[in-house]
Order: C-alpha cells, then sequence, then structure tokens
C-alpha cells in the first residue's frame, strides 16, 4: 500500500493505479471500524484498484462540535487498510486540503435540510465541499458509501447528478448497508465514546424503530408511531431525541403517511456524550 500525503503523488499514484483498471473510492475520516472495512471490501468487488481517503475535515464540523476530539489513528488505520489488501491511502493534510486561500463551498438545497442538517448547520456543506474535492482528486470510477449516513448518501447522490459529474457519476455512487453490533447497535467511531453502561442501553436506538416500522407497516398512524418510538428511546435511557422522521428514500421528503414509494425511517438521538444515529428501510405500501 502507498500512503500519501499531498496532491501529485496521488495523482501519479492513481494514474499508475487505471492502467490496470477501475478504481474506488472510499472516503473516510478515519478511526476505522467493520463497517468501513466492509466498504473496502465490497470496493474491491467493483474495481480493480482500491483508494481510502482519510481526513477529519474541519469543514463539516461545526462550533461546540467534537473536531478536536474525533479519534485519530493513522498508524493503526493504515495497518488495518494494509492488511485489507488496499492500495492507495489519501491521507491529505489540511493544508494540502485547504490550501491558504481556499473559498468555494458546495452547498445541496432541499436533502440537505432538516434531519442532521437541522441540528447541524453547515455540516452537509462541508461534507459536499469535501467530497466533490476527494472525487475530483481521485476521479474514481466508482465510490462508496455507508447507508448508516443515509441523508449524506442523498446528498452526494445529488449534488453528483446537479454538477454532472463523471468520475464517479451519480449511479456509480453506491450505498452499502450498515454493518451492525451483534445487538442490532449500528457500528460507529462515537459508539467508542460511550460508558459500559451508555454502550448498553444504546440498543434502545435501533430496537424502538424497529418496533415503529412493524407499526407503521401494519397500517398504524405515521405520528402516532414516531411520537411512541421517541417515547421508548427516552425510555431506553437517552438523554434526548434530536429527529425521528419517515422520509422519501430518496428525495428525503417528509411523508405524514406510508407511501407507495421506497421509505426510510431516520434518527438521531443522544446518550452520554454522543450523539447516535440510525437509518432502515420501511416497506413501501402496496398499490
Ligand atoms: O462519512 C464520513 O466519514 C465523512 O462525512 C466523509 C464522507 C468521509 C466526508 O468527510
Amino acid at each position: 500500500m502507498q500512503t500519501v500525503h499531498t496532491l501529485d503523488p496521488l495523482r501519479s499514484a492513481v494514474a499508475a493505479l487505471r492502467e490496470a483498471g477501475p478504481v474506488a473510492l472510499v472516503p473516510t475520516m478515519g478511526a476505522l471500524h467493520e463497517g468501513h472495512l466492509t466498504l473496502v471490501r465490497e470496493a474491491r468487488r467493483h474495481a480493480r484498484g482500491v483508494v481510502v481517503s482519510i481526513f477529519v475535515n474541519p469543514l463539516q464540523f461545526g462550533a461546540g462540535e467534537d473536531l478536536d476530539a474525533y479519534p485519530r489513528q493513522l498508524a493503526r488505520d493504515s495497518a488495518l487498510l494494509e492488511a485489507e489488501g488496499v492500495d492507495v491511502l489519501w491521507a491529505p493534510t489540511v493544508e494540502a486540503m485547504y490550501p491558504a486561500g481556499f473559498s468555494s463551498n458546495i452547498s445541496v438545497a432541499g436533502v440537505s435540510e432538516g434531519l442532521c442538517g437541522g441540528a447541524r448547520p453547515g455540516h452537509f456543506d462541508g461534507v459536499a465541499t469535501v467530497v466533490c474535492k476527494l472525487f475530483n482528486q481521485v476521479m474514481p470510477d466508482v465510490a462508496l458509501f455507508g447507508e448508516k449516513d443515509w441523508q449524506q448518501l442523498a446528498v452526494i447522490r445529488r449534488m453528483a447528478r446537479d454538477l454532472d459529474l463523471t468520475r464517479p457519476a451519480a449511479d456509480a455512487i453506491l450505498g452499502v448497508e450498515t454493518v451492525r453490533e451483534e445487538d442490532g447497535l449500528a457500528r460507529s467511531s462515537r459508539n467508542a465514546y460511550l460508558s459500559p453502561e451508555e454502550r448498553e442501553a444504546a440498543v434502545a436506538l435501533p430496537r424502538a424503530m424497529h418496533r415503529a416500522i412493524a407499526g407503521i407497516e401494519n397500517g398504524e398512524d405515521v405520528a402516532q408511531a414516531l411520537e411512541a418510538l421517541k417515547a421508548e428511546i427516552i425510555a431506553g435511557g437517552f438523554a434526548s431525541v434530536d429527529y425521528a422522521e419517515l422520509r422519501d428514500a430518496e428525495s428525503l421528503a417528509t411523508l405524514n403517511a406510508r407511501a407507495s414509494r421506497p421509505m426510510r425511517l431516520l434518527a438521531a438521538a443522544r446518550i452520554g456524550p454522543a450523539r447516535l444515529i440510525d437509518n432502515m428501510p420501511v416497506a413501501a405500501a402496496p398499490q
């Protein structure tokens, strides 16, 4: 595995990879866990060369968020990626990504609004801007993202369509199913912030979501199901619920009733020092 920290060596490394066949990009912020490694393995099924980026992107952290505390473990991450047979690790410095004078911003309206975009103003502008740069730096044939960040995936796909990106094209931006712990909690770098008691309680989030989905699919009123979901998350030990919503899976339009299109239940809730998010599919109503 070749590790590069600045743009010129990255471009040479990717050019060499491209001679052998299609190239996949897996963008990450490091602190890698099984969820990321699943993306890497999936990337290998779609491409000959695999590039992983690790960059803790300051643009997507708001004031008071965990930018400084965000785990940085490049040596450990690098060993994990090496063991997975990754070809290139792109670990730019902040100066390489945002040289002095950097002043552009990509803002994707609609899909960025509400949900995590509501609680974290500017977050998805930061994500869209860095991902657009990563795409232009690596020019991959395919890029892979975890479905755990469903709204992020929707924002990135919308950006790729709106800006006519070709490397990767919007339909080559692949979502990979969320990897879960044995008890059902979605894997996340932020789970590391939880005490053993908080970690045990955190399973209330996916458990309550499953129950709400069963209710909605069985014809329960959506507003009632969402209220019961929030109450169950709090009763399970969470301090607060940022949101619990039923949305159109692609446009993320708010739904007040079960639709005959693919839907997604999305929730975010706070426990101890962590804000955990999750999302799950809801079966479309029969036509
Ligand atoms: O999902 C993440 O880890 C980040 O938001 C991403 C896509 C790597 C952009 O910084």
